[in-house]
């Protein structure tokens, strides 16, 4: 846990502060006064802050402002994006990251960097996947978590985004996301809640979208009810940029800063109404006590002149890029490169990588590396020949030409090594894709230089995943670079040759198909709704549900070297699980294995994914070494959400634990037996018979009710009669001519079991 030095001692608390200003003073506080900065209150001393996107670099903008990457930004370094970040499963490594975007915070006066964005890919086709971690809430409130904890380790804070259900650009603006209550909360808030109660970022950023018909940024149970109230948050919700259509409305639901500037006829009615009883007067105390709160933590932490080393800051980018590389495929043994082999670099993307995402988190990096460039200072500049292939802007003019130079290129080397990638106009935010294709142009080269040389590697570069049928099966390895940050061409050349063992593991599954997706039927919604059909189903949990192929699956990952894994030890307590397993490297060269742990529990009386990730480990050996791990697994990550209660629950039972390299390469399974929490659900004239007979304390008592003479105590004694009987509300069983059931007993005996209830 992370939290900012408490003010100055003597310094007045945030609630002196607000009761010395005037309404229309709060009422500026609640709003930015340009783009990036808080509004100041120079009566009272308070100074401004400034927040920057976020998530993977700074975007600090010196003049002038815009939150779609379309001005320039000074230069800071361009770390992984999250969906290169996430495949490390590492968050050590990510809080590193977070670290050093402290420090270049601080170095740039930044106060609050705007990110870790933590939503769940819902749909590969989502335009922002690449600043999002995972189709997993584990994953993505994991790292998130490790994020922010670096950021602020720094006294600079975080910004988790986009709060809530913002799982697709396509009308994110208005857009409903129509979600039921067992998948908001078990997989579309969860990762949000566990970055909020491990991490305790300093801000919250609520979303454009609709959550189940209400705005975001008015979601008075989203931003006061869960985030306050359930997860103890303390810190600060802020607008994303321009997410307030009606502050007066939003202040009143939790929300204390929007941002950026309104102007200050917004603010004018802000504080009319909290003097006509528009607002309660008492809101607005509260909300311009966070921000003071916030920029006196900010000022506080803040460390006027620091610096930071650009060098180190590019070497830790490229250690990351290394860990995020997945290596999908490998027949043959045809990776990692032999350094005396000629090799045939083809794609522009060698030569000018695609390594970041558009829109507000694009950043200007301090320095960019060169996937070609890197290979050549490794191999020797002779070992290396290039032909572009196809041109980014996809000019078909010279096709035929660049097409006979690869083939060319390829026939005349040991190795193709051939860079297809999404253009970058693809991924930004505001839109997503139509479909999961690569272009065409650059398939059609792919397919000249096999048939030159089968000895052929695809290095991917991409934000969202990429239909792989047009060479799954032709080439014999294929390499996911995602979009891997300033030092990504580097990693790349580390990964080829062998450098760098890879151990990136997918955190989102490869489809087969676009049609095989869960959200296919449900994605982008119409008419200002999109439901979310699939439910709990999101991800792997859908593709194991339905037992479908996949192209490739969640957790999944190739090593130059392999793991064998042995002696599984289950543990259950009153904490959760203890989960041990010995790991060997039983190749010949070191490597890290990620140990992913799987829970199911078969036979569940609510509706279940037959397996969901819980814990992960990462493990580094050196060839014949083995390791025993420990993955832990919380009792409350154990839990589901009841809705009849609205609480988590953890069911009792036999649960299934799956040890494994990724979720379809399950090394070793187990079964433990976990006790369950007891569940008491209200009785009411609307509970079944079964339910009656399922309450220990009202079963009891059943008993003196429906022993009378009437038909119900004789049917209740038959067996098969009880089997049509269970569903019936007792109300109406009462009702029913002769069933012996006395009304007022049925209401003395609910009145007392409730009572009853703890
Ligand atoms: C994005 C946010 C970003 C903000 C400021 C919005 O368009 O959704 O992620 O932090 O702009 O640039």
């Amino acid at each position: 846990m992370t939290a900012a030095p408490p003010p100055a001692p003597g310094a007045p608390t945030p609630d002196e502060v607000v009761a010395g200003l005037s309404t229309a003073e709060k009422a500026a506080l609640t709003s930015g006064a340009d783009f990036w900065t808080t509004t100041p209150a120079p009566r009272a001393g308070l100074p401004a802050i400034m927040l920057t996107d976020g998530p993977h670099g700074l975007r600090k903008q010196a003049e002038g402002g815009d939150h779609l990457g379309i001005l320039d930004s000074v230069p800071a370094t361009c770390f992984p994006p999250a969906v290169a970040m996430a495949a490390t499963f590492d968050p050590e490594l990510v809080e590193r990251v977070g670290a050093a975007l402290g420090e270049e915070a601080q170095a740039e006066d930044v106060h609050v960097v705007l990110g870790p964005g933590v939503n769940i890919k819902r749909s590969p086709l989502c335009g922002r996947n690449f600043e999002y971690f995972s189709e997993d809430p584990l994953v993505g409130g994991v790292l998130g978590a490790a994020l922010v904890r670096g950021v602020q380790g720094r006294g600079v804070g975080a910004s988790v985004k986009h709060f809530a259900a913002n799982n697709q650009e396509h009308d994110r603006m208005r857009v409903s996301a129509d979600v039921d209550e067992r998948p908001l909360r078990e997989i579309y808030l969860r990762g949000f809640q566990r970055v909020v109660t491990e991490a305790r970022p300093w801000t919250v950023m609520c979303s454009y979208n609709r959550v189940n018909g209400v705005y975001a940024a008015e979601n008075r149970w989203l931003l006061t009810d869960v985030l306050r109230g359930e997860w103890g948050f303390d810190g600060l919700v802020v607008s994303d940029w321009g997410a307030v259509g009606d502050r007066v409305a939003a202040l009143g639901a939790g929300l204390d800063l929007q941002m950026p500037s309104a102007g200050d006829a917004a603010d004018a009615r802000v504080a009319a109404a909290a003097e006509d009883g528009g607002l309660d007067p008492a809101v607005l105390d509260t909300a311009a006590a966070r921000v003071v709160r916030l920029v006196q933590r900010a000022h506080a932490a803040a460390r006027p002149g620091a610096a930071y080393d650009p060098d180190r800051h590019h070497a830790l980018a490229r250690e990351v890029a290394g860990r995020a590389v997945v290596l999908l495929r490998n027949e043959g043994g045809v990776l990692p490169l032999d350094r005396g082999a000629s090799v045939a670099v083809i794609g522009e993307f060698a030569r000018t990588p695609r390594y970041q995402g558009a829109g507000s988190s694009l950043i200007n990096p301090t320095r960019l590396d060169t996937a070609l460039d890197a290979l050549r200072d490794l191999a020797g500049a002779d070992r290396i020949a290039f032909a572009p292939g196809f041109t980014l802007d996809e000019d078909p003019g010279d096709t035929g030409a660049l097409t006979a130079e690869a083939v060319a290129a390829a026939r005349a080397a040991d190795v193709a090594v051939v860079f297809l990638g999404l253009p970058a106009a693809a991924e930004s935010e505001g839109f997503d894709r139509p479909d999961l294709r690569l272009p065409e142009r650059q398939t059609a080269v792919l397919d000249a230089v096999v048939a030159a040389n089968p000895r052929t590697v695809v290095v991917l570069s991409n934000g969202g995943v990429v239909d792989l049928a047009p060479f799954a099966d032709r080439v014999p390895a294929i390499v996911e670079g995602w979009l891997l940050g300033q030092a990504g061409g580097g990693a790349l050349a580390d990964v080829l040759y062998g450098e760098v063992n890879p151990s990136g593991r997918l955190t989102e599954t490869i489809p087969l198909r676009l049609e095989d997706t869960p959200a296919f039927l449900d994605f982008p919604g119409e008419h200002g709704h999109v439901r979310y059909g699939e439910g709990l189903f999101v991800g792997y949990r859908w593709y194991d549900a339905r037992a479908a192929e996949v192209r490739y699956p969640f957790g999944h990952g190739l090593s130059y070297t392999a793991f064998a894994y042995s002696g599984l030890a289950l543990h259950a307590d009153g904490d959760g699980l203890a989960v041990r397993v010995t790991v060997a490297n039983t190749g010949d060269r070191a490597g890290r294995e990620v140990v992913q742990v799987y829970t199911g529990l078969p036979g569940s009386r609510v509706a279940r994914p037959p397996r969901e990730l819980k814990g992960f480990a990462t493990v580094d050996l050196e060839p014949g070494e083995e390791r025993e791990v420990t993955v832990r697994v919380d009792r409350a990550d154990l839990a589901y959400w009841d809705t009849r209660v609205g609480a988590w629950v953890v069911e009792g039972g036999a649960y299934t634990v799956e040890a494994g390299a990724s979720s379809r390469d399950i090394r070793l399974s187990g079964t433990v037996a976990v006790d369950g929490d007891e569940v008491r659900v209200p009785l009411s004239a609307d509970s079944s018979i079964g339910e009656l007979l399922a309450d220990p304390v009202a079963a009891e008592e059943a008993g003196a009710l429906l022993s009378g003479d009437g038909a119900a105590g004789a049917l209740i004694q038959d067996e098969g009669m009880l089997r049509m009987l269970e569903s019936f509300p007792l109300g109406r069983l009462a009702d029913f001519p002769g069933s012996g059931i006395d009304r007022s007993a049925l209401a003395a005996l609910i009145d007392r079991v409730n009572a009853e209830r703890p």
